[in-house]
């Protein structure tokens, strides 16, 4: 039953109150002066450095992102010398940090700035909405926060702020709920200071405007914040429907020749898309005996070879958007090569035989590291004897 709460203000008539407007900048911008986190990529106005933070952050936590950034403008401080990466060691440091069309469109865009742009960022905002994997949010935050740009910025933490701040209790996601938003967000910008100014309302949305508990004792906003008198924070946002989580099913197979295994370099289209793998495929039951057959002609099909000796070895489960994947890895041996033509395999894509410690050296699937971090375990005896000795 909902209960009967009094009625809320209009959330344009708010946004078209100067001084409203006037006070909520000059409160935020007060209080970011002296709540602004440190962060590594707020040392410069880099545009370079802010592009590839901002793309971090894109689905990720600051606290996860930091270490990876740093990692990545130590291997790359450029433009230019990721430009001229391969492909393979931009997604290695990427690795762990999940979506990682990003990390492609990323390095994309730097080969197009290398190419049209002579390795400057661009500040023209047309140049920079034409850059792979940089959409209206990512271009907003680059322009502003770089060339103090007067371009608005919408991300999670900002609907959740301006959704409460305007008291609009529809939801944030419909046509009607991003164009108010995103009307909020270029409404407020200041004459001056729009970098800081999106930066802060970032910050805010993320430290104090919390999803679930928000610290309103010590908002900033809280006199101007028509949810807070209302004590409607956990009404506003509306919340988003549950995500459908599906569990699914799949096989791993650990080839090996010696001292070597083979895995293949996933393709476009694929769920890990330009990361290497070990051979995969999905299985319609989790009753792993009745699949060995299919099993062993699917990772025979992939690696176009004769495998022998398919035994069970261990599995795992691993978490991927709304996906929950069981997954068995096999391991088999391989015994020849197979005439499986070319053009007949489907799944066609670059492979290579590689020993277990180089294995360290390529970007894998999440689950393809779990592989390979059991398989550079010291087998079970090895490491009683080791513990053994230790004590
Ligand atoms: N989330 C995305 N971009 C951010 C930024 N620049 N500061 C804080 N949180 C963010």
């Amino acid at each position: 039953m909902p209960r009967n709460r009094p009625p809320l203000p209009d959330p344009v008539s708010l946004l078209e109150s100067p001084p409203w407007r006037k006070k909520v900048r000059q409160k935020l911008l007060r209080w970011y002066a002296g709540a602004a986190r440190d962060l590594p990529w707020r040392k410069s106005r880099n545009p370079y450095h802010i592009w590839v933070s901002e793309v971090m952050l894109q689905q990720t936590q600051v606290a996860t992102v930091i270490p990876y950034f740093a990692r990545f403008i130590d291997q790359f401080p450029t433009i230019d010398s990721l430009a001229v990466a391969d492909e393979e060691q931009v997604l290695r440091l990427w690795e762990g940090l999940g979506y990682y069309r990003r990390a492609r469109q990323l390095h994309r865009a730097a080969r197009e700035i290398v190419a049209t742009h002579q390795g400057q960022f661009p500040s023209n905002p047309t140049h920079v909405e034409r850059l792979p994997g940089i959409g209206r949010y990512t271009a907003g935050a680059i322009l502003s926060i770089a060339f103090d740009a007067r371009r608005p910025i919408l991300e999670a933490n900002t609907i959740r702020l301006f959704s409460r701040l305007l008291a609009y209790d529809g939801d944030p996601r419909s046509a009607h709920g991003q164009e108010l938003l995103w009307r909020a967000a270029e409404i407020l910008l200041p004459r001056r200071e729009i970098g800081q100014f999106n930066q802060a309302i970032m910050e805010l949305g993320s430290l104090v405007c919390t999803p679930r508990q928000p610290a309103c004792g010590t908002c900033p906003l809280r006199s101007l914040c028509p949810t807070f008198a209302a004590n409607l924070q956990d009404e506003i946002p509306k919340a988003a429907r549950r995500v459908q989580y599906e569990e699914i099913h799949e096989a791993a197979v650990v080839i090996w020749r010696g001292r070597k295994v083979w895995l293949r370099r996933c393709v476009e289209g694929e769920r890990w898309a330009g990361l290497w793998d070990f051979p995969r495929f999905p299985c319609q039951t989790s009753d792993k005996e009745a699949d060995a057959y299919l099993v062993q002609e699917k990772a025979e099909r992939q690696s176009q070879s004769r495998l022998g000796n398919l035994r069970q070895w261990t599995q795992m489960k691993h978490g991927v958007t709304r996906f929950r994947i069981q997954l068995t890895v096999f391991q088999a041996d391989f015994l020849q090569e197979s005439s499986i033509a070319e053009g007949t395999n489907p799944t066609a894509s670059e492979s290579r035989w590689i020993t277990v410690s180089q294995l360290n050296e390529l970007p894998l699937s999440a689950t393809g590291r779990k592989i390979a971090q059991q398989l550079s375990k010291p087998p079970v005896a090895q490491r009683k004897n080791t513990s053994a000795r230790k004590s």
